[in-house]
């Protein structure tokens, strides 16, 4: 059986070694000098409530659907954020937290992002309560292509923090809820959503094997038939052009 997240964890370290070589930072007088980044060795040392996996699923949504604007609700201390700048280099972080945790605050969001990313530019923060915030960014117009909602866990606020960045979605955008399996107040809110409330045209997702994330989402626009068909082409088995030789 395929170990998925053995998988997964391969194909993040292959994109990881591909963004260290592409980092690079201005250093006073000493010219261009290379940073090496390396969020993978990061994981196991930064705790962000979402879990790792989820770390590196939110990341690599952003990076697969090409988002430009990222919203994280309840963004602690960036530690998910710097995970989406690091898939994405050039994408606008916008976060919002009332920072009332222990050891969290607008300056530890920033810390966290450029720990685990090597960037802290184009990073807005929002300091206050999550529905006020919302609504602010409701009433500016702004719109997001990737909306992620881990803020307070009841029902209630994962509700009324989920509405609200229905509003603020981008026609293609994607809304992800975090902890849908660890926390009783989302995990109400994805049977909810599953079980039919979901507006018209979205579709939603649900990865359980984490601390559970629910993806919701517009289908792609439709596209024609596929090229691809049984008859038209090959027989899908590999073939290598010369047999391998194997020592021994
Ligand atoms: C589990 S942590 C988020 C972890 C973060 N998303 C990450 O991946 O690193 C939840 C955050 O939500 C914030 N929060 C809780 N209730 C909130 C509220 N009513 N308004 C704004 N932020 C809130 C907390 O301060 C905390 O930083």
């Amino acid at each position: 059986m395929v170990d998925v997240r053995k998988t997964m964890r391969g194909a993040v370290r292959r994109l990881a070694e591909g963004f260290a070589r592409q980092i690079v930072s201005a250093q006073s007088g000493q010219g261009i000098a290379l940073v090496h980044v390396d969020p993978l060795s990061s994981l196991g040392r930064v705790w962000s409530g979402s879990g790792q996996d989820n770390m590196l699923l939110i990341a690599g949504l952003a990076r697969a659907s090409g988002a430009r604007r990222y919203l994280e609700i309840g963004a602690y201390r960036g530690f998910t954020a710097g995970f989406v700048r690091w898939a994405c280099p050039n994408i606008e972080i916008h976060a919002i937290d009332n920072w009332q945790r222990a050891s969290t605050s607008v300056a530890a969001l920033l810390d966290g992002v450029r720990q685990i990313s090597g960037s802290d530019h184009a990073i807005f923060a929002y300091e206050g309560d999550s529905t006020a915030m919302l609504d602010e960014l409701i009433a500016k117009g702004l719109s997001f292509d990737l909306i992620y909602v881990d803020g307070c866990h009841t029902y209630e606020y994962a509700k009324s923090d989920y509405e609200r960045a229905l509003r603020l979605l981008a026609p293609a955008g994607t809304i992800v809820i975090d902890d849908t399996v660890t926390w009783w107040g989302p995990r109400e809110l994805s049977e909810e959503l599953q079980a039919g409330a979901l507006p018209e045209g979205m579709q939603a997702l649900e990865i359980r094997m984490t601390n559970g994330l629910l993806i919701v989402s517009r289908p792609p626009k439709e596209k024609g038939p596929l090229a691809m068909t049984r008859e038209n082409c090959p027989d899908g088995v590999w073939r290598d052009p010369e047999p391998v030789r194997r020592a021994g």
